[in-house]
């Protein structure tokens, strides 16, 4: 439907109208970066569109750059204009006309001062009912200094709306800074103000891994040690490390991809049944997994993880250099731009059960996935043909593509009794009209409506960098044990990672 129509159709407009948020502003930090114009602007238009952002609704840019509120709106639209080819300039002003920017430093408290006034003359002016979202999308390094401003200028109080706080990954760099920030930020903001991003929560289809389980009775009795064999949880990249060689450097696979993203998709195929669909309930779940991974020892740590790093190859028949050859890139680098980490939580619903993670750049295709694969049959009976039997697997496709398949064996037509595995599939894009919203849609508005169900409780942070501690302090400290590069860019990583399967019959699912 076109942007017009869809704006002007009442019944339209009632298919949303449940999830409107009260009068807000929203103020981003870092308003002249990369994020604020390729996603958060983007997704606030969507909801824009669907009739979702509040009646009131003002958007505060701040960040260093010196600009008018006229040139910010430019910027903006320019961007805007990339993904939204169509972009009309009468729904373009409707959208931005509560547009501002602030020009200011991070440590500058009168830029702080001169928010509140701003805000607060705003709040008179069109009604926004004093209710805030700081959104910290800055480089990390400025995370403290923001917060401990906004606490200064008395910004974090929630006398007459609500203040609260967005932090953008990463959340600290190790455990020790982690637990520091944490510390900084509940000096100023209290726990249920503060929403920590982590945005594969935001996916419809990680979203879905919730309803799978817990709106369907038959994966419940089966989804345990007695019939799983093992999880298989990939997120792989093609491309390389473009021009963030900066910030990857210092971060690595383990930060960019482990903590936050594999392990709370990881959490949410393996917790227990929440006792009611609410923010602490889930977190309290996912927490208790968090806990139980068996910790890392240095002694065994390479039967448990294998590190990667990509040389040059041939992607998509193209010549691409290796990672150390790369803009910014050390040319010794020891940073991993790959790792496969097989973890095991001590619960007695998954005792014995690998959960295999793996994930890189430069591999072969862009997919993210997760594959429960169940045991064989305890009998077999069709022994002409075993070696051909395959055990089930329960895919899910988290993007691209997104669906979910079941493969399962059955009889060829035919006078033997010869078996294929065949596929149950139910994919995102033919079975319904509306396409999935992008995830920074849904977190955004769930910050509005003031639901942290999908947003990360300090305490899951902090027991994540525990868990990964011990392997990142020994990448770190210690050169890989082949040498590196050890992967061909357009290869499925290191030979290597094989090992971690531990049985002949398991294998990396090709994607
Ligand atoms: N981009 C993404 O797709 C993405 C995805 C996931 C998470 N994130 C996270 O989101 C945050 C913002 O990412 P981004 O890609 O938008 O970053 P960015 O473009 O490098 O930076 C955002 C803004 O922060 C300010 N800034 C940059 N370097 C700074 C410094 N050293 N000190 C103070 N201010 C600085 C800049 O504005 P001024 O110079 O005008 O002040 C810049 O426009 C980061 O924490 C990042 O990890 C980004």
């Amino acid at each position: 439907m076109a942007t017009a129509a869809l704006l002007e159709n009442p019944l339209r407009q009632g298919l949303f109208s449940d999830r409107v948020p009260e009068p807000c502003s929203l103020v981003i930090y870092g308003a002249s970066g990369d994020l604020t114009h390729r996603k958060l602007v983007p997704a606030l238009y969507d909801l824009f569109e669907k009739h979702m952002l509040p009646t009131s609704f003002n958007l505060v840019g701040i960040s260093r750059s010196k600009m008018t509120d006229e040139d910010f709106k430019k910027h903006l639209k320019e961007s805007l204009k990339e993904s939204k080819p169509q972009l009309s300039d009468s729904l373009w002003e409707s959208f931005s006309q509560n547009f501002h920017y602030v020009a200011g430093g991070y440590d500058d408290f009168k830029a702080y001062q001169a928010l509140s006034k701003l805000l607060d003359d705003l709040d008179a002016e069109n009604g926004a009912a004093a209710n805030r979202i700081f959104y910290l999308s800055t480089p990390p390094n400025v995370f403290e200094a923001i917060i401990s401003n906004l606490g200064a200028a008395g910004l974090n109080r929630e006398e007459k709306g609500y203040a609260r706080i967005v932090i953008e990954k990463p959340f600290g760099h190790d455990l020790a800074s982690a637990k520091e920030l944490n510390v900084k930020v509940k000096e100023v903001f209290k726990e249920n103000q503060i929403y920590r991003i982590d945005h594969y929560l935001g996916k419809e289809t990680v979203q879905n891994l919730l309803v799978m389980r817990f709106a369907n009775s038959i994966f419940e009795p089966i989804w345990d040690r007695r019939h799983v064999d093992h999880v298989q949880i990939t997120a792989s990249e093609d491309l390389g490390v473009g021009s963030r060689a900066g910030y990857y450097e210092s971060s690595g696979v383990l930060r960019d991809m482990f903590q936050n993203h594999l392990f709370q998709v990881m959490c949410l195929i393996a917790m227990e049944p929440p006792v009611t669909y609410e923010a602490n309930a889930i977190r309290d779940e996912k927490l208790k997994i968090l806990k139980s991974i068996r910790p890392f020892e240095e002694r065994t740590l390479s039967q448990f993880a294998v590190r990667g790093q990509y040389g040059p190859g041939y992607l998509a028949g193209e010549r691409v250099p290796g990672y150390r050859q790369e803009e910014g890139v050390n040319p010794k680098s020891i940073t991993p731009t790959y790792a496969a980490i097989k973890v095991y939580l001590d619960t007695w619903r998954w005792h014995g059960v690998p959960f295999l993670l793996r994930s890189g750049k430069r591999l072969p295709k862009r997919a993210t996935e997760v594959s429960i694969q169940f045991k064989e049959p305890p009998n077999l009976l069709f022994k002409s043909n075993v070696s051909e039997l395959s055990p089930n697997v329960l895919v899910v496709r988290i993007q691209p593509d997104e669906g979910i398949t079941l493969k399962f064996e059955t009889k060829v037509p035919g006078m033997t009794m010869e078996a294929k595995t065949v596929n149950m599939d139910f994919r995102y894009g033919t079975t319904f009209a509306e396409g999935t919203s992008e995830a920074y849609e849904r977190l955004l508005l769930d910050c509005m409506l003031g639901d942290a169900t999908l947003f990360i409780r300090g305490d899951e942070t902090e027991a994540a960098w525990e868990a990964l501690m011990p392997v990142l302090s020994r990448w770190e400290n210690t050169e890989p044990e082949g040498d590196f590069p050890n992967y061909e860019a357009g290869s499925w990583g290191p030979a290597a990672a094989d090992h971690l399967l531990e049985k002949s019959w398991r294998k990396w699912r090709r994607l």
